[in-house]
């Protein structure tokens, strides 16, 4: 049982967790992740690390209520506690001197990519931090990647900050800059993962991805995580969750992620009418 020291919304449908596990804190590393139950009944989710504090035995994750668990995740309060809290798990981000590293974030991928900005500025790289939203209302944590980074770029859809558009006004940020940098790391959807690995495949930038399959273990005896990359089949929660992105079979890895919409779909709608019935019954006694 680990408990929860601090859940807050931080920007509309992003929250922040603060959980209470040393064993964990002593050992986590950045691009790790943990997996996660909400509640005794609940499914197991896959969670990546955005910050720790050894002294505390505190971890950070930055959640997105996307669906049933993450929902349920988002309804539990401070000291309540968690069922399961497991980690870390996955291979740490790989991190070296490179020069000019470009770190691009979006949705719940800024908290994931603080860790590795952070370490990524320790090692006497070039920090550049581009950040992808639909608003300027759904950015966060800017402050916090001021000290890291030489610039901090960011795209939203309605033009409120930055640049107007999403992750293809890439190229005119790359193409902005003194020198291409040398190496890209991109965290957060999907979508953003494999159309910036389609941009930087042309321009030749070595591109890492943290993959966000669907898991149930996250120990490599399921097999849910399976992906293709350079044509060989890799477990994200044991080989990755980081891979080359150029290497990546994204349909592949697409339509595995939708495997279970629809039925995810079905229970999330039961469980809106469960507690709408609970709502209603509430108002009445
Ligand atoms: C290594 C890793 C790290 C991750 N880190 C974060 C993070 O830091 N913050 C964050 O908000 N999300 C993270 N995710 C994604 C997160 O696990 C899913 O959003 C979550 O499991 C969705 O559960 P749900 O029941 O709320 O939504 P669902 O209704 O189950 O699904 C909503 C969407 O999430 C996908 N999904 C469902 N179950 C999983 C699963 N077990 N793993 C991955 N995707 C799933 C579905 O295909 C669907 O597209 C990470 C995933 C992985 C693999
Ligand atoms: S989550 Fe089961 S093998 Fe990766």
């Amino acid at each position: 049982m680990s408990r929860i020291v601090k859940i807050e919304s931080i920007v509309p449908n992003m929250h922040l967790l603060v959980v209470e596990v040393p064993e964990i804190a002593t050992r986590i590393q950045p691009g790790q992740f943990v997996i996660v139950r909400a509640e005794e009944e609940g499914e197991r989710i896959p969670l990546s690390i955005a910050d720790w504090n050894i002294d505390e035995g505190t971890i950070t994750i930055v959640f997105m209520e996307v669906g049933s668990s993450t929902r349920a995740l988002a309804s539990l309060k401070e000291g309540d506690t968690l069922p399961t809290c497991v980690g870390p798990l996955g291979n740490p981000t790989v991190i070296d001197h490179y020069g000019a590293v470009m770190c691009v974030a979006g949705c719940y991928g800024i908290g994931s990519i603080y860790p590795v900005a952070k370490k990524l500025k320790e090692m006497g790289n070039t920090v550049f931090s581009v950040f992808e939203a639909r608003s300027s209302y759904l950015l966060y944590w800017s402050n916090k990647f001021v000290p890291l980074s030489q610039r901090i770029f960011n795209i939203t859809r309605d033009g409120s900050l930055g640049m107007k558009g999403h992750i293809n006004r890439l190229p005119d940020i790359i193409h902005g800059l003194p020198k291409m940098p040398d190496r890209i790391i991109v965290n957060g959807c999907t979508y953003l993962m494999a159309r910036t690995s389609e941009i930087t495949r042309d321009m030749g930038i070595p591109t890492i991805v943290n993959l966000n399959p669907i898991m149930i273990d996250g120990t490599g005896m399921c097999g849910v995580c399976r992906v293709t990359v350079k044509d060989q089949m890799k477990f994200a929660c044991v080989d990755g969750p980081e891979f080359n992105g150029h290497e990546v079979d994204w349909k592949e890895f697409l339509s595995r992620r939708k495997a279970y919409l629809e039925e995810e779909v079905l229970f999330y709608r039961k469980s809106e009418s469960r507690s709408a019935i609970h709502e209603e019954g509430k108002c009445h006694s």
